[in-house]
């Protein structure tokens, strides 16, 4: 029997909040995920402008899902993105009130501080995204494990990344050997881990498509590329949407342009 597999990302996703981010190549998995994990409890390590932190959050808004969100960041930079000044978090805090105002929070310090907020085996969703040398991603791997639940999911941006000093890619390849992943190549690569444990049978289908056992080689490979063309169909949908908006704005503006102008009554 074939599975057709159709997510929300494919039928309904429009990103809301559009900023630049290497992280945009996985926008709809990101929304897929969420859409598909109902998190109660969501935690991102490095936001910055907020791309992907922001489709998280318009996945559990979109989906009515009962959860909480949590953003930590200092908003400062690193050696990696750079310093950068404070319009970033204020773009953020505002973009976060507008719109997820009540289960959204951006928790302005360092990750180390956050921990002691988070208890043991709470979070279902972790996204790790914070500095990229192998030190600091394993330091982070390391405080922050033991605060996911078991059966939770932990996401790793750029381990395909193999520039400057980025080490984030020979961190994943020892997690690989020990835990039980999969690897999105594209977009400088994803990394999805699971913790072991919780509760599995009824997993929804895209942790089944993702974490099959022994068997799944095709599949994966399957979701990888169907993830490569979500993305691609995501930004061709979005350029088309912009022309389309750009020929009606010109359209407007020539028949306002074509429009006899009132002669004025003297009085
Ligand atoms: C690669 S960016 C995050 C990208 C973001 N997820 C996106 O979708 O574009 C890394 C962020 O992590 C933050 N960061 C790095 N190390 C940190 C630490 N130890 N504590 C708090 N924030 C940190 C930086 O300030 C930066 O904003």
């Amino acid at each position: 029997m074939t599975i057709v597999y159709m997510p929300p990302s494919i039928r309904h996703f429009d990103p809301l909040h559009r900023v630049f981010s290497t992280w945009i190549d996985h926008l709809p998995f990101g929304y897929d995920l969420v859409t598909a994990m109902r998190p109660k409890l969501l935690v991102e390590l490095g936001t910055h402008k907020g791309l992907s932190y922001f489709t998280f959050c318009q996945a559990m808004k979109e989906n009515d899902i009962d959860g909480l969100c949590y953003a930590v960041d200092t908003f400062e930079g690193d050696a990696h993105t750079d310093k950068y000044d404070e319009s970033v978090f204020s773009m953020v805090n505002d973009h976060n009130r507008q719109n997820y105002h009540g289960f959204s929070y951006l928790m302005r310090m360092f990750f180390n501080e956050a921990l002691r907020h988070f208890e043991e085996d709470s979070i279902d969703l972790l996204h790790i995204d914070g500095f990229h040398t192998y030190e600091a991603v394993s330091e982070d791997f390391a405080n922050w494990y033991p605060k996911v639940k078991p059966g939770g999911i932990i996401l790793f941006h750029d381990v395909q990344a193999r520039l400057q000093d980025f080490g984030a890619w020979k961190f994943w390849q020892e997690l690989t050997g020990q835990h039980e992943t999969f690897t999105f190549n594209h977009g400088f690569g994803l990394g999805v881990l699971r913790k072991p444990g919780g509760d599995r049978q009824n997993d929804p289908e895209l942790l089944k498509l993702l974490f099959p056992g022994e068997t799944g080689e095709e599949a994966a490979a399957n979701l990888r590329a169907f993830y490569v063309h979500a993305s691609k169909h995501m930004e061709n949908t979005h350029k088309v949407k912009r022309l389309r908006k750009l020929e009606e704005e010109k359209a407007k503006a020539k028949a306002n342009e074509k429009k006899p102008v009132k002669a004025k009554s003297g009085k």
